[in-house]
């Protein structure tokens, strides 16, 4: 009796998967898993129904609080790429993980996903799944499937599938944020309708002011009152929606180096990401905040890979573990225009000194204004000597050539060589 596990949504992908499984590959049973990382409850009762529709032993794992911790972890790498907070890329190994753990507990030899051969997912699911000796499978990117195909296969056989909810556009959703791909808006110069938003709202003029607060880096409170990640993105999601907040409409590059154009809303990612940047502005020195920048880049680009368990991830955090001690405060954000614009900090931490910078103030503790005029002599020195060369030799026309010979006088003609420049005393 062999067994394979599907990651089962009860679409037309993995509903056509289920028979071709056992037809296919051999399997005598299949298995279907579900993992929720904050998908909207019609999402289960689709897979919940179509799982029963084809007799699938069919198991929900709630891995929410898993997501929202690693969604949080994110936020303290102010993690995007392309400017997307990254909710379905970092959902993948937490829902990958979820899965394997059922089939090992199942007993299955086979682990299987319905993604096509073009996208992330294939390879950030396989990159947890091929940890495991279990065979994985990927039915639609092997057999070559169209839409098309699926849809006739499924209408032979019965199986039940819709014609597809919410249009023709391919969605993903998760706690912390809203994908919406495909069908009209593969043209990148259509304007996507207001439709394809569910999560915000067109901005309109009003606004709302709300204060965050963290503790080492992590979200905890809004407005004074402490939440849970997962209550405090939810919450986040309905105020900040509401005010059109959290709308991205980008050119992706794709792992495999396509471009696709990408939809997405996340509110209350844009809300902590925001927030959390303009604390770490008060709180850490210039030289941490811009070598941070490219730890948090490094970490964004493991995160869009689905690789967040690579060792590279854990050193990574190790520096940005040590910088977060002290980025603890409140941000107040005010939602306005479609915005989420910081607008007040305050930290014990603060690397400021109100007193120090003032207009108001003559002195910088025991520093005087005057203790800046040798700095400032020194400042752009040498600038200043090289722009003084460059004029000096002004009328010395050097061309160089255009052929890719590098051989600049055989292609100026001239008598001056490049290497001459800057030697000749005038
Ligand atoms: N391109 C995005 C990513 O790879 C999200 C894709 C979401 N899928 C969808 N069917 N809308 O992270």
């Amino acid at each position: 009796m062999t067994r394979v596990a599907l990651a089962f949504s009860g679409g037309l992908d993995t509903t056509v998967c289920v028979p071709l499984l056992e037809e296919e590959y051999g399997y005598d049973e299949v298995i279907g898993v579900t993992v929720d990382v904050g998908q909207p409850a019609e999402e289960f009762d689709e897979a919940e129904e179509t799982a029963e529709a084809l007799d699938l032993e069919h198991y929900v794992v709630d891995a929410k609080e898993e997501f929202a911790d690693l969604c949080f972890d994110s936020v303290r790498a102010n993690a995007t790429y392309q400017g997307y907070p990254l909710g379905t890329a970092l959902a993948r190994p937490v829902i990958a993980k979820a899965i394997l753990e059922v089939a090992e507990e199942q007993d299955c030899t086979g682990i299987a996903h319905g993604c096509t051969g073009k996208g992330n997912d294939q390879l950030r699911f396989e990159a947890v799944w091929r940890d495991s000796d279990l065979e994985v499978i990927a039915p639609v990117r092997e057999l070559g499937l169209t839409r098309e195909w699926e849809q006739e296969y499924a209408d032979e056989r019965d199986l039940p599938v819709e014609g597809g909810s919410g249009g023709d556009w391919s969605i993903d959703t998760n706690l912390w944020s809203r994908s919406v791909e495909g069908d009209d808006l593969e043209d990148p110069s259509y304007v996507p309708p207001e439709d394809i938003y569910d999560w915000t709202d067109a901005p309109t003029g009003e606004s709302e002011e709300i204060e965050i607060e963290f503790e080492q880096g992590y979200p905890v409170a809004v407005n004074g009152e402490e939440y849970e990640p997962i209550e405090l993105i939810e919450h986040l999601n309905e105020v900040a929606g509401a005010y059109g907040v959290g709308r991205t409409d980008s050119m992706e590059d794709r792992m495999l180096g396509l471009k696709v154009r990408e939809n997405y809303e996340h509110p209350a990612a844009t809300t902590l990401l925001n927030a959390h940047e303009a604390l770490e502005g008060l709180v850490l020195t210039q030289e941490e905040r811009e070598f941070k920048q490219l730890i948090d880049q490094k970490w964004s680009k493991k995160g869009y890979e689905g690789l967040v368990d690579a060792p590279l991830v854990s050193a990574l955090e190790g520096f940005i573990a040590d910088t977060q001690k002290r980025v603890s405060g409140t941000v107040t954000i005010r939602f306005e225009g479609g915005q989420a614009r910081p607008v007040a900090r305050d930290s014990n931490y603060a690397a400021y000194s109100a007193e120090h910078a003032s207009f108001d103030t003559e002195t910088v503790g025991k520093i005087t204004q005057e203790d800046a005029t040798g700095v400032a002599k020194y400042h752009g020195f040498q600038r200043r000597l090289a722009n003084e060369a460059i004029a000096a030799n002004a009328d010395e026309e050097v061309e160089v050539a255009t052929d890719g010979s590098g051989d600049a006088s055989e292609a100026s003609g001239s008598s001056s060589d490049v290497s001459d420049v800057g030697t000749d005393d005038e």
